[in-house]
């Protein structure tokens, strides 16, 4: 199957078949309804309404100040924007962590501005969580490895799942959250080899960021992508403007540099 004959909106569906058919799965950043055109028009096939927006948009040194509001007016701006990609709305900081019953209340408002699938960030401790939604009508997708929201518990923005033992709490968490019923598992900044262990012990996506080519698709951050602003970013980042052309030139170069396998490389990538 090719998602580029889809000219419907994707579906969870969609996606899964394109992961069975070991088609990589690319997935963008987005915030606004201009990217979110510009973006569907290039065969990307997911945009997440991430909370990065606090940094990207609103200009915080994190994502902690990130408000269910604010994810669900991206949210509603992305799906005006876009007729094809798949839609995924991130869960804030504090929105869904103290109770199932707060994270469903909330996961329902992103739902309802237009999100197909929830992102939520923690490990087995959120399992329980996970199965409430899901249980309850709510695709989800869990995010393990560098989760930016506890940015003071990790002391900063570090690689995880470096050795052996934290090795092993990631693989275990990324089971748990598949046996809870998550669709798809965001894994962010840890080794390749590791990331490329996880997707091959699980039946569902995993889209990596700074965690290798061996995950069933990427998700790139738009601003980092395009370089905007201009400037040093993290080791996984590729500046797709560095070729020149229009960001619509740049965001078909990473789309196909997914597809290919060129991009993330081993220059993109961490060791544990
Ligand atoms: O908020 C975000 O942009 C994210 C991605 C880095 C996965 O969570």
């Amino acid at each position: 199957m090719s998602a580029q004959t889809i000219t419907r909106r994707l579906t969870q569906a969609d996606l899964a078949k394109l992961h069975q058919a070991g088609d990589k799965i690319v997935m963008f950043t987005c915030y606004d309804a201009s990217f979110a055109r510009l973006l569907d028009g290039t065969g990307v096939e997911a945009l997440l309404i991430g909370d990065s927006l606090g940094n990207v948009v609103q200009g915080h040194d994190s994502t902690l100040p990130v408000t269910v509001a604010d994810i669900a007016y991206h949210t509603a701006a992305v799906k005006r924007g876009s007729e094809r990609a798949f839609i995924l709305a991130d869960m804030p900081f504090g929105s869904f962590q103290e109770s199932p019953e707060l994270a469903f209340r909330n996961a329902v408002a992103l739902m309802a501005a237009g999100a197909q699938m929830v992102k939520l960030e923690g490990g087995r401790e959120m399992a329980a969580t996970v199965r409430f939604l899901v249980d309850r009508g709510i695709p989800v997708c869990g995010h393990i490895g560098l989760t930016p929201q506890s940015v003071h518990a990790l002391g900063g923005y570090k690689v995880q799942g470096k050795g052996e033992a934290a090795a092993q709490r990631l693989k275990d968490d990324a089971l748990a959250l598949q046996q809870a019923g998550a669709t798809m598992l965001v894994l962010e900044a840890i080794p390749a080899v590791l990331a490329g262990e996880v997707t091959a012990a699980l039946a569902i996506i995993t889209i990596g960021i700074g965690a290798g080519r061996d995950c069933s698709g990427q998700v790139m951050v738009v601003h980092d992508a395009f370089d905007i602003p201009p400037g040093k970013k993290a080791k996984f980042v590729r500046n797709f403007m560095a070729d020149g052309g229009s960001i619509a030139d740049a965001a078909a170069r990473a789309v196909a540099a997914v597809k290919d396998g060129s991009y993330p490389g081993p220059e993109h990538s961490y060791t544990a």
